[in-house]
């Protein structure tokens, strides 16, 4: 029997988790612990109540919660929010990193320590609309089209390495949240997709 390397996964939410829901499940369906090793060992929220969180355990996920209200500082949150991270993987190093809307500005020394191995989805098609509240800008600027970007992350917001992007239609009359739902779907589609070609590299 080859023995897989085994590759640990843990995804960080702040809220419904719906793309830490949508990994889940394709790791499930897609067997990416049968083909490649591969699984999520663990979801974390800044969030106390968020709702992905009582999904992932109802799935018998391993949940952890670092409340940011907690720390005084960022160095300070991210400090302890990287030793859960790390605690959570076998040998106390994660092999990836998912920022599956995670709403928290990391420091650059959270992101130095996952250097490689950290990767987030950003709902706008990079590089347009870096930042917060992308579907309104992008309806306020009249574009026709939208979308979703997974990319590695740096210490620069939102400008890593592109590793996927979707495309949709801004309709007539498009309000901020139905543009949302429609980027929404396919984010559920290319974050896993990204995932596993992280995987087979
Ligand atoms: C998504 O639009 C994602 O792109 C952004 O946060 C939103 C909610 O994500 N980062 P989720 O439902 O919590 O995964």
């Amino acid at each position: 029997m080859s023995h897989i390397q085994q590759k640990s996964i843990v995804v960080l939410i702040s809220g419904s988790g719906s793309n830490m829901q949508a990994i889940v499940r394709a790791a499930q369906e897609r067997l990416w612990e049968q083909r490649w090793g591969a699984r999520v060992v663990g979801v974390v929220s800044n969030r106390p109540e968020a709702a992905g969180l009582s999904w992932a355990r109802e799935q018998g996920l391993t949940t952890r919660t670092v409340d940011h209200k907690a720390y005084e500082g960022r160095e300070a949150f991210d400090a302890a929010l990287m030793q859960v991270v790390d605690g959570l993987a076998p040998g106390g190093r994660p092999d990836l990193v998912v920022l599956a809307g995670f709403m928290r500005i990391l420091t650059p020394g959270f992101v130095a320590h996952y250097h490689g191995r950290l990767v987030n989805i950003h709902p706008s098609l990079l590089p347009a609309f870096p930042g917060l509240h992308t579907h309104q800008r992008a309806i306020e600027a009249g574009c026709r089209f939208a979308g979703a970007t997974v990319h590695r992350v740096t210490a620069e917001l939102d400008h890593g390495e592109y590793l996927e992007q979707a495309v949709v239609p801004v309709l007539p009359g498009d309000t901020p949240e139905a543009l949302a739902a429609r980027v929404l779907t396919q984010e559920h589609l290319i974050y896993p997709r990204a995932i596993e070609r992280l995987l087979t590299v």
